[in-house]
């Protein structure tokens, strides 16, 4: 394997000192962040704290007393400094899934005569069943999903599409699309623009505002840390606040919800997006996971998942054990999320003889290894013995062992 000094640039490494804020089992090298983020050690002791103190002790007042009724609306503008939104434009609830469905359908009832939803055809599955699940709703004359390879985004933009809906990064390569360029045209062609920033926020800089974005939504439990099926957010542009409503109209979504009014009148703002009561012990862990990044510049962590990334496949390509991994992410220069992905007809039982020795990663279907490169809690030193680990299940086919061929539910 190639000499590379890991032990200076874990010296050199700016957000070093945030690894001890998290409480990782001995031994394990946690290249999954990008698919559930890791409990900080303040998120521990702020959801025992929900638990005992105000739902144990201070009970219903606490929608008031402890602030739970505006969480999705505090949560949300935590948030929105690291995707690069003014206030006002960034809410907190409900699934990723759930809030596609309210803002591609408020989407359709702003863009006129224009149906169709332009989308990827490598799109994440649920965005696309979303919009699917709309068309099998109100009809195809009224909304149809247009798939296009990545490369044909733009030159697809015809007079039809009201909407381009786009993963920034995408899950299974990690290739990111340069979302200025895109909103640009798309709104020269006079589409919007909703951008799913599950795999870049938390990482990557995203500029929302300064992109004219109109919608995005993005994803709690990944970068952000917020725990297993933390709340989603979603960002309406401000420009187009007032314009429309949504179609999931549920109580707290209502201007007044505590006038209990037969009627429906939308809340002003962001806050006609919230549906449902509010899941306090979820949207408190990602409130409490959201501290860490109340000091760290996003830029850094950019720089250093893009350095942690780099110096995995670096010392990956130079292990000869290693050859038959086939990189399936972009390379050098081209715009990248902090993952890699790498083919290989045994990659579902790599990833458990990995597991099995402390690395976790993840497998995507057919064949893709998929690793997370989160700045907050990896060193580099960890990723050199990943690939050490790596090399040795590689060149000894410790893979090949019955117990690693038994398919588990969630992969
Ligand atoms: C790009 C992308 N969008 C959406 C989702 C799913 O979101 P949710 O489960 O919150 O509906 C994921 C989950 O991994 C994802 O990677």
């Amino acid at each position: 394997m190639k000499s590379l000094d890991t032990a200076a640039l874990d010296h050199a490494d700016k957000l070093a000192h945030k690894l001890a804020d998290f409480d990782l089992p001995e031994g394990c090298i946690y290249l999954n962040g990008n698919s559930l983020g890791p409990p900080t050690r303040h998120v521990k002791e702020e959801v025992q704290g929900i638990l005992s103190q105000q739902w144990g002790k201070d009970l219903v007042s606490s929608w008031n007393n402890h602030g739970w009724i505006d969480l999705p609306v505090t949560v949300g503008e935590k948030i929105a400094h690291l995707v690069g939104a003014g206030p006002g434009q960034v809410i907190c609830c409900d699934s990723v899934s759930i809030n596609l469905f309210k803002i591609l359908s408020s989407c359709l009832s702003l863009s006129g005569n224009r149906p169709v939803i332009l989308s990827e055809l490598n799109n994440f599955p649920t965005d696309l069943y979303v919009a699917q699940g709309i068309e099998r709703l109100i009809g195809s004359e009224l909304c149809q999903l247009r798939l296009v390879d990545a490369e044909d985004i733009v030159s697809s933009i015809t007079d039809d599409v009201g909407v381009l809906l786009l993963s920034h990064v995408n899950f299974r390569d990690g290739g990111m699309l340069d979302m200025k360029l895109i909103t640009d045209q798309a709104h020269n062609r006079g589409a919007l623009v909703v951008w799913d920033l599950a795999h870049s926020a938390g990482v990557l800089p995203i500029l929302l505002d300064e992109c004219g974005v109109d919608f995005a939504v993005g994803c709690g439990y990944k970068y952000l840390n917020g725990g297993p099926g933390a709340p989603s957010f979603l960002y309406v542009n401000q420009k187009l606040q007032g314009q429309f409503t949504q179609p999931l109209q549920g109580w707290m979504g209502h201007a007044s919800p505590f006038d209990f009014d037969s009627s429906y009148r939308a809340a002003s703002g962001v806050s006609q997006f919230l549906c449902g009561t509010p899941p306090i012990l979820s949207l408190g862990a990602l409130d409490a996971a959201l501290d860490i990044f109340a000091d760290v510049n996003i830029d850094d962590l950019a720089k250093k998942a893009g350095l942690l990334r780099d110096t995995f496949l670096a010392l990956l390509e130079s292990d000869k054990s290693l050859v038959t991994l086939k990189l399936e992410s972009p390379r050098g220069s081209i715009d990248r999320g902090a993952q890699l992905s790498f083919s290989h007809p045994k990659a579902y039982e790599i990833c458990r003889a990995l597991h099995e020795d402390g690395v976790i990663a993840d497998f995507r279907s057919p064949n893709l290894i998929r690793f997370g490169f989160s700045p907050l809690f990896l060193s580099f030193a960890a990723i050199s013995d990943a690939v050490g680990k790596l090399s040795n299940i590689m060149r000894d086919e410790i893979f090949d062992r019955p117990e690693f061929n038994v398919r588990q539910k969630v992969t």
